[in-house]
C-alpha cells in the first residue's frame, strides 16, 4: 500500500524562509497584527520561563493574512521544531494518531484549514490537547477495550479560514484563539519594501504605495503583486517599480484602484444586477454565484465591509454608493 504523505512539509523554520523567501522569522520582523503579536510574544516569553510548550494557538480570518507565517515564528522564537499538514490531508483517525505519535516533545504541529478535519479524526485531538495522549481502540464488540497512549508535550496551531464551521468541542480545546485582521495600506507598504529589500528589487516609496494600495488588505497578495510588476519593470522599463511601473501593470492583471479582483466585482455586480442593490439575502447572492454562503460571509464579504463597498442591515445585504461609482454602474432609481 501507497505511505501517504500526511505531513505536507517538515522543515526548520530557517528551510522555510527560503522556500518562501519573504517570510520573516521572528515577531520583531512581522509586520502587523499588533494585538496578536504583543499578546504572542508575552505567551511565549512565559512558557519559555516555565520550560513548558506554548498552550494551543487558534489563528482564523481571511486566507493570505499570515496565519501560516504566524505559526513559523512561533516554533522559531520557541525553538521547536515545526511539522506542518492540514485538515484535508489527515482523513482517518489512524493517520491523525500517526502524526502525533511522531512528535518530539516541544514540537510544534500545524493544521492549516483545521475546519476541514473530519468529526472521527477531530475526536483523537481531544485527549492529544487536553492530556498529551491518545486513546486507541482495541479489540471488537465485547471484547474492544481502549487503551491510553501518551504523546509528548506538544502545541497545536491551528488555522482557519472558516471559524464558523469550527466544533465548539474542538474550539474550546485552543487557548489562545486570535483573529486576523486586515492589513492597512502603510503596514503592506512596508512589507513590499522589506520584500523588495530581500528580493532586491528597486522600488520607489509611490511605487510601494501604488502597490500596497491594491493589495486588498493581504500580505500574501501584496508579495505576489510586487513579483508580477517586477518582471514588467524589469522588461518594459528600466527595472525600478515606479508609480507609473506599478499603474501600467496592476492595470495589466485586472487589479483594480481598491484591489478588488474577479470574485468581489462579480459579488458586487450582481448584488446591482439581479438584486437592484439590496437589500438582498447573503444566501441569494451567494446561489447567484455559485458560491457557499458561509465562503461568501468569511473569505469575501469581510473586505468588501471593511471598504464601505457592502452594508449589512438588519433587511439584508446592501450595495454602497461608493460601490457603484467604483464600478462605473449607474445608481437605480430609488423607489419613493
Ligand atoms: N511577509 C508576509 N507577511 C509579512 C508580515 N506580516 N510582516 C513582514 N513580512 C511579511
Amino acid at each position: 500500500m501507497d505511505r501517504k504523505r500526511i505531513i505536507t512539509t517538515e522543515f526548520t523554520t530557517e528551510d522555510a524562509a527560503v522556500e518562501t523567501g519573504l517570510r520573516p522569522l521572528s515577531l520583531d520582523d512581522y509586520i502587523g497584527q499588533k494585538k496578536v503579536k504583543d499578546n504572542l510574544k508575552v505567551y511565549i516569553e512565559a512558557a519559555k520561563a516555565r520550560k513548558e510548550p506554548l498552550d494551543h494557538c487558534l489563528f482564523y480570518g481571511p486566507p493570505g493574512l499570515g496565519k501560516t507565517t504566524i505559526a513559523g515564528i512561533i516554533a522559531n522564537e520557541m525553538g521547536v521544531h515545526l511539522k506542518v499538514t492540514s485538515g484535508p490531508a489527515i482523513e482517518k483517525p489512524g493517520d491523525m494518531a500517526a502524526v502525533l505519535n511522531s512528535l518530539q516533545d516541544g514540537d510544534l504541529l500545524f493544521v492549516d484549514e483545521i475546519h476541514r478535519l473530519n468529526r472521527q479524526v477531530e475526536e483523537v485531538l481531544y485527549p492529544a490537547m487536553e492530556d498529551y495522549a491518545i486513546d486507541i481502540m482495541i479489540g471488537k464488540g465485547t471484547t474492544a477495550r481502549s487503551i491510553r497512549l501518551d504523546l509528548p508535550k506538544f502545541t497545536l496551531v491551528g488555522a482557519t479560514t472558516r471559524a464558523g464551521l469550527l466544533t465548539a468541542p474542538l474550539r474550546d480545546r485552543f487557548g489562545v484563539v486570535s483573529k486576523m485582521e486586515y492589513y492597512t495600506v502603510d503596514e503592506l507598504k512596508t512589507i513590499i519594501l522589506r520584500s523588495a529589500k530581500v528580493l532586491h528589487v528597486e522600488i520607489d516609496e509611490e511605487g510601494a504605495y501604488e502597490l500596497a494600495r491594491r493589495s486588498r488588505g493581504t500580505p500574501r497578495l501584496a508579495n505576489r503583486l510586487l513579483k508580477r510588476v517586477r518582471d514588467f519593470a524589469q522588461v518594459k522599463y528600466d527595472g525600478v517599480i515606479t508609480k507609473e511601473v506599478a499603474v501600467f501593470a496592476l492595470n495589466l492583471l485586472d487589479v483594480d484602484r481598491l484591489g478588488l479582483d474577479k470574485n468581489d466585482r462579480l459579488i458586487l455586480s450582481t448584488m446591482m444586477d439581479r438584486f437592484k442593490g439590496g437589500p438582498v439575502g447573503l444566501e441569494a447572492v451567494a446561489a447567484s454565484i455559485g458560491e457557499d454562503a458561509g465562503t461568501l460571509e468569511e473569505v469575501y464579504e469581510p473586505y468588501l465591509i471593511l471598504n464601505g463597498l457592502i452594508l449589512r442591515t438588519p433587511r439584508g445585504r446592501v450595495v454602497s454608493d461608493l460601490a457603484y461609482d467604483h464600478l462605473g454602474i449607474p445608481r437605480p432609481e430609488k423607489d419613493i
